[in-house]
């Protein structure tokens, strides 16, 4: 087969590393890609929104199957764009990936099919959110409707910030369209977690629960980010919590999602809270996580591709199980000075070669471009270093250990991914 993944963070860097190991692949290819994905895919500079462009490359490649990664595509309809042309394609169609894309059409769905989620209200109109809002307590959470690329949502602690996160959205509309409309939901005290399964419309098969980092700074401080680290699986989760994850939040939504005509295909991502020992959905996403998809991929045995088909086709039920290798694997982000803000870029990155070559460290690419042979930085999540070892702590360790190999000017990380697991048990 040829592939093509679109996309040009840590998550597709995975998946094509993965891929590149499937007894199918003829050849893969990637738009627009990094560094790293140049080094296992031939990348073209397309942009991961330019539609017409990527139909245009798939048919003159002859592509049997296009992958997506980030949410913006798949929300602008770029599967339902190559379903149009015959096109195979991975990734819930405009309708489905709306359970992303609008927080009122997720919390909506949630409520009419008994999914566990905080209780909420929707509003369009300012005056009467604003007094909503006086008549509550703190602390709740207030939420732009559209995307915001992980910042439209706002835990309030106060009623001031409640006012003023109010304003922005809806009178200053600093997101535009995305914060015309709102929820203002309760808020859910307790331990998150991302639980990622493929679905093909009508079954799913879910892959490890794990762990994402979104806070800059150890100990969870500091401004939220695209996320500075992730570990799978998580400590607490056994069978009998993956069972009543799978059936009464996940197989419910996509049952949900068929009754309204809509075939959901692709990746859902429930992104959970675990409050009083319960599972509570926070929000839907409609794509693989980043950084969560690095350490499930790297955890991952077996062939990636067929169960991509699978999806795409139908056919997850041809499939009995997905296997995993034992033990925890984790992944460090390391991120350039100045993020999230203002991130550097165009630094050299040094000491890639002393990791290269190991099967339970790999380091996947983000933000990085390949000039004459060198890497260096191009974003602000640069790469995330990936080890899969026996416990968490040797996991942990070996993660730690290969970070420190690397360097470039102004790198920074976390020092604690993981150490939530450590605490759980
Ligand atoms: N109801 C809630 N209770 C507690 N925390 C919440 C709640 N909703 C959101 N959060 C916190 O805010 C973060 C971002 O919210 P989320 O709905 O995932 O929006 P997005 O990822 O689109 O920014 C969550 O990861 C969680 O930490
Ligand atoms: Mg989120």
């Amino acid at each position: 087969m040829n592939v093509l993944v679109i996309g040009s963070g840590g998550r597709e860097h995975a998946l094509c590393w993965k891929i590149t190991q499937s007894k199918d692949l003829n050849k893969l290819y990637c738009a627009p890609g990094n560094g790293g994905i140049s080094d296992v895919a031939e990348c073209h500079d397309i942009n991961a929104t330019d539609v017409s462009g990527l139909i245009d490359f798939s048919r003159n490649m002859k592509i049997d199957l296009v992958v997506v990664g980030p949410e913006n595509p798949l929300a602008a309809g770029i599967v339902d764009a190559f379903q149009v042309k015959g096109v195979p394609i991975f990734g819930p169609v405009a309708r489905g990936a709306a359970i992303e894309a609008s927080k009122i059409f997720s919390k909506e769905l949630m409520k009419e099919s008994s999914v566990p989620t905080a209780p909420f209200q929707v509003f369009d109109d300012y005056g009467k959110a604003l007094g909503h809002l006086e008549a509550r307590q703190v602390p709740f959470v207030i939420k732009a409707d559209g995307l915001c690329a992980g910042k439209g949502a706002y835990v309030i602690k106060d009623m001031a910030e409640a006012r003023s996160v109010l304003k922005e959205l809806m009178v200053s509309k600093i997101y535009g369209d995305a914060g015309r409309k709102v929820v203002i939901e309760d808020f859910l005290p307790g331990i998150e977690a991302s639980y990622l399964a493929f679905a093909d419309g009508e079954t799913i098969l879910p892959m490890p629960a794990s762990q994402d980092h979104k806070p800059l700074l150890d100990d969870d401080l500091g401004p939220n980010t695209g996320g500075m680290g992730a570990y799978t699986p998580i400590p607490f989760i056994n069978d009998d919590l993956d069972r009543e994850i799978r059936d009464t939040i996940m197989l419910r939504t996509i049952a949900a999602m068929r009754q309204r005509g809509i075939p959901y295909k692709g990746v859902l991502y429930g992104g959970l809270m675990f409050s009083g020992g319960k599972p509570y959905v926070i929000e839907f996403n409609a794509r693989f996580g980043d950084p969560e998809t690095q350490p499930i991929i790297f955890k991952m045995k077996g062939d990636l591709l067929p169960v991509l088909v699978a999806c795409v086709e139908g056919k997850l039920n041809n499939i009995k199980e997905l296997e995993w290798k034992d033990g925890v694997s984790v992944c460090v982000v390391l991120a350039s000075g100045g993020y999230p803000e203002n991130p550097d870029k165009g630094k050299a990155i040094r000491g890639l070669h002393r990791l290269a070559g190991r099967d339970d460290v790999m380091v996947f690419h983000a933000g990085t471009k390949k000039v004459n042979n060198q890497y260096i930085t191009s974003g602000g999540r640069v790469l995330g270093v990936t080890a899969i070892g026996p416990t968490y702590e040797n996991a942990i360790k070996k993660a730690y250990d290969a970070v420190a190999m690397i360097e470039f000017e102004g790198m920074f990380y976390r020092k604690d991914i993981g150490k939530k697991a450590l605490m759980m048990r």
